[in-house]
């Protein structure tokens, strides 16, 4: 159960990464069509935020601890942070790139626990690849054009 265990507190600390760098850009994005990034980052973050939870407990469920501390986090996570407050297309790029790591990630931890016979578990990793791509398709939208 190691490699599920790692896979899992890697996706988790990433995806708790991910969930904060949409929140940092929903707070600091700036420019003249800045409440349409201000929703389309708080739309973003809110979902993430409110899978983390469920994430947590679904890994105690298959028997190990959750990683829940920054340099845990930092430790894990395989999305950087973002420590500059950087120009509203940046943000979308940076975001939609560590969005795409975010299904691979997800996608490595899904067939690990595929294949312990972890369905449940793997259920959920499905659903939040699901919640990714969507996440995707409204960042890739909205650089339509730049
Ligand atoms: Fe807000």
């Amino acid at each position: 159960m190691d490699d599920l265990y790692n896979a899992t507190k890697i996706a988790f600390a990433s995806e708790f990464s991910f969930y904060l760098k949409a929140h940092n850009f929903h707070w600091n994005v700036e420019g003249s069509d800045f409440h349409e990034y201000h929703l389309l980052f708080g739309e973003i973050y809110e979902e993430v935020y409110g899978s983390i939870d469920e994430f947590a407990e679904k890994i105690r469920g298959v028997g190990t601890y959750v990683p829940a501390s920054f340099t845990r986090f930092n430790m894990l996570s395989q999305v950087a942070d973002e420590t500059h407050v950087i120009p509203k297309d940046q943000m979308v790029l940076e975001l939609l790139n560590d969005n795409e790591k975010m299904v691979k990630i997800l996608k490595m931890a899904y067939d690990i626990a595929e294949a312990h016979g972890e369905h449940g578990f793997s259920n959920f990793l499905a659903e939040r690849m699901d919640a990714h791509r969507k996440h995707g398709w409204m960042l890739r939208a909205s650089t339509k054009g730049q």
